[in-house]
């Protein structure tokens, strides 16, 4: 199989699966305890079925959605995942330029692999960084700082992250950032020479966001659970994200809100938009999915706040039942990052066409032109 033949994200899962150590694959793939709500995440949508209308004159269809100001081509983006350089040597460049192509929104982490100026000076597409708040108030500001110079666009702060999730894969690989060198990590690393060889000799895994402040992470190999529970602030409340806010200036998300309740305090603080999320299942396992939850949200603060539907998302269908609900747009991690690690940004590229084609036709197997014409009245909850 190469790049070219995978037509799904499940082809990507299977070649990034072949390509990666695999610790490096589990990281990516694995979720928190018996990963019932990784799961839940996408069957979610397999609970609902779509009623499409017919007749409609769907030669010309538009795919492009607004989202917290931002004209994006496509309602699917790439969230911020972390540690991309692990996946493929170019890490976030890929995605970025991968991105910038199509015009979606591309999400860069805290714990990103290439430094916020890098990507600003890179791409002038929509950018939004994603902000974990660490016990350090120096590091947090100068997050904040990196991102109005780098002129991001918006900002997402990690509301789900409070503590690490039992992520049981990562305890049986052993995986940390940076990878550990251990006899099962060295066979491994030998099993996959390309790999190996690019993680040696290319550019130098490092953490620029955080190495003035941290050594955890890259220098010191610790693991994702630990890096959460010991570098984040735990008494992160409300009015640490109005204070964020504020210090930040322009558009602000909060990532991994699920209650109601949540969704109102995000609009009573003034936020732009809440990512509807459980982190991809990595955090508290037996919790609701995000679209099981996305009516409730939508009906409490749909007509005030933007509300992005994340993590799940594996067909263009998933993306209109979402959107029927009324989300404005959705995104997530695992479907692009198999094509990372599966072809850098030719990869990526490949993995954002394929959900293009399906998103275009779908649309016109929907009958609809225009994504705000999605409605409720498409879908039939089982
Ligand atoms: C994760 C973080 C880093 O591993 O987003 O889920």
């Amino acid at each position: 199989m190469n790049i070219n033949s995978c037509r799904n994200t499940h082809d990507f899962r299977a070649l990034a699966k072949a390509r990666l150590p695999s610790a490096v694959f589990h990281y990516i793939d694995g979720a928190a305890d018996d990963e019932v709500t990784y799961r839940r995440n996408t069957t979610a949508y397999e609970q609902c079925d779509l009623i499409p209308n017919v007749l409609a004159g769907v030669e010309t269809i538009d795919t492009s959605v607004e989202v917290m100001g931002m004209k994006l081509a496509l309602p699917l983006f790439c969230s911020p995942t972390a540690l991309q350089r692990l996946f493929h040597y170019r890490g976030e460049r890929a995605v970025a330029l991968a991105a910038e192509k199509s015009r979606i929104l591309f999400g860069v982490s805290s714990l990103g692999t290439v430094s916020l100026e890098e990507i600003g000076q890179t791409i002038s597409s929509p950018k939004m960084f994603q902000f974990y708040y660490h016990k350090d108030k120096g590091l947090n500001d100068a997050m904040i700082e990196m991102c109005q110079e780098a002129n991001f666009d918006a900002i997402a702060l990690t509301v789900d992250t409070i503590t690490g999730g039992n992520r049981e894969r990562d305890l049986w690989t052993g995986f940390t950032s940076p990878p550990k060198l251990t006899l099962n990590s060295l066979i491994s690393f030998a099993l996959h020479p390309h790999w190996s060889f690019n993680y040696v000799f290319r550019e130098k895994f490092a953490l620029p966001q955080l190495e003035k402040y941290v050594s955890q992470g890259s220098n010191i190999a610790v693991s994702i659970g630990d890096y959460f529970s010991n570098m984040l602030d735990q008494s992160m409340d409300w009015k640490d994200a109005e204070e964020i806010k504020q210090k930040w200036g322009k558009k602000f998300c909060l990532k991994g809100i699920m209650s109601v309740e949540d969704a109102k305090r995000a609009v009573d603080i003034g936020a732009d938009a809440i990512m509807v999320s459980n982190h991809g299942g990595r955090q508290l396992d037996g919790s609701i999915s995000p679209f099981d939850q996305l009516a409730d949200i939508v009906d409490a603060v749909g007509d005030e706040i933007d509300v992005i539907c994340d993590g799940g998302i594996r067909r263009g269908t998933h993306v209109l039942k979402a959107l029927s609900v009324g989300a404005k747009a959705c995104s997530g991690g695992r479907w692009y990052l198999y094509a990372l690690a599966a072809g850098g940004q030719q990869g990526v590229e490949k993995a954002i066409s394929n959900m293009k084609n399906e998103i275009e036709r779908d649309m016109k197997l929907m009958g609809v032109t225009r994504l705000s014409q999605l409605s409720r009245k498409n879908l039939k909850f089982r």
